[in-house]
């Protein structure tokens, strides 16, 4: 009995021992683990990443990109002239051989400038609104590749994709010519059903006026209005032609209604020759030019 008793005894102890120490293998590689991982992660990790950062990051400061990103950090240098209407300036946007470029390649193209005509207007009754000389010219149409490079940037700027541009309208203003205020948008009111809208418009300066010639917002900040403005005046806000800066201002509000104070024109030219080259920026891609 006493024997019986003892070996049932063992019996049972043995498993239980074994169960014991195989408990206290597990509690302590766990134990062994989480304290691996938590005590060091507080300090380890951090220096990690800190390591990740400083391999990840160039010296430009740029950022590991998206797929349809860019590699770099890129400065293109603006001023905000205006919060009424948003117009700001690119100094320097491009060089002057490539303001050239343009111009040569628009002038054996100019033709008298046209009007898009509101109902009941003719060309006879707008005659003298728009006395430049211009031409539409695609970027495609371009084999010196200078517009591809201008509108690729255009599209940096503004980020609207180069598709929802339409084709570059370069005009030339010789001496007295001049451009009416006007707006850019279309009202459909006052133009009918439109496929798209001009939601931003960029000038590019092609060549420096000597006197004259600059782009005026009479409206800005919403001053002169309900004053029987002339629309011939020269007032407002002015802005210099500077061969080779850019001029970029939003026609709608964005939530798509037009912006009054986008109202602008060319003041007519009093000494030089004004050369720009217009890239209107739509709400809707243009199939067309592409
Ligand atoms: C802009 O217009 C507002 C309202 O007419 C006026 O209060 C404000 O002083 C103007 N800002 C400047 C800088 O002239
Ligand atoms: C659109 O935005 C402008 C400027 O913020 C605002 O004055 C106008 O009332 C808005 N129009 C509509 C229809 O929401």
């Amino acid at each position: 009995m006493k024997v019986k008793s003892k070996r049932s005894k063992t019996n049972l102890g043995l498993p239980i021992v074994v169960l014991l120490c195989l408990l206290f293998l597990l509690a302590g590689f766990f134990g062994f683990m989480i304290l691996s991982q938590d005590v060091p992660r507080a300090r380890v990790i951090p220096r990690l990443r800190t390591l990740e950062f400083v391999e990840e990051v160039n010296e430009d400061g740029s950022m590991p990109h998206g797929r349809t990103g860019v590699a770099s950090v890129e400065s293109i240098p603006f001023q905000i002239l205006s919060w009424k209407p948003r117009a700001l300036y690119f100094p320097n946007f491009a060089t002057a051989e490539q303001c050239e470029t343009i111009i040569k390649i628009a002038k054996a193209n100019l033709k008298p400038s046209l009007l898009a005509l509101r109902k009941g207007e003719t060309a006879e009754s707008t005659k003298g609104t728009r006395t430049s000389s211009g031409t539409f010219i695609s970027s495609s149409e371009d084999k010196t590749g200078v517009l591809a490079l201008i509108e690729e940037k255009i599209s940096r700027a503004t980020m609207i994709p180069r598709n929802h541009g339409e084709s570059f309208n370069v005009l030339r203003y010789e001496l007295g010519q001049k451009y009416d205020s006007h707006y850019d948008a279309f009202n459909p009111s006052e133009y009918g059903p439109q496929q798209s809208q001009r939601v931003a418009s960029f000038l590019l300066y092609l060549s420096t006026v000597e006197e004259g010639g600059e782009t005026m917002f009479p409206f800005e900040n919403n001053s002169n209005k309900g004053t029987g403005y002339d629309y011939k005046k020269c007032i407002g806000l002015k802005v210099k032609p500077r061969q080779g800066d850019g001029l970029l201002f939003y026609s709608v509000f964005p939530n798509g209604t037009i912006d009054g104070t986008s109202l602008h024109g060319s003041c007519p030219v009093i000494k030089g020759e004004k050369w720009v080259a217009t890239k209107w920026i739509r709400d809707q891609e243009q199939d067309d030019d592409f």
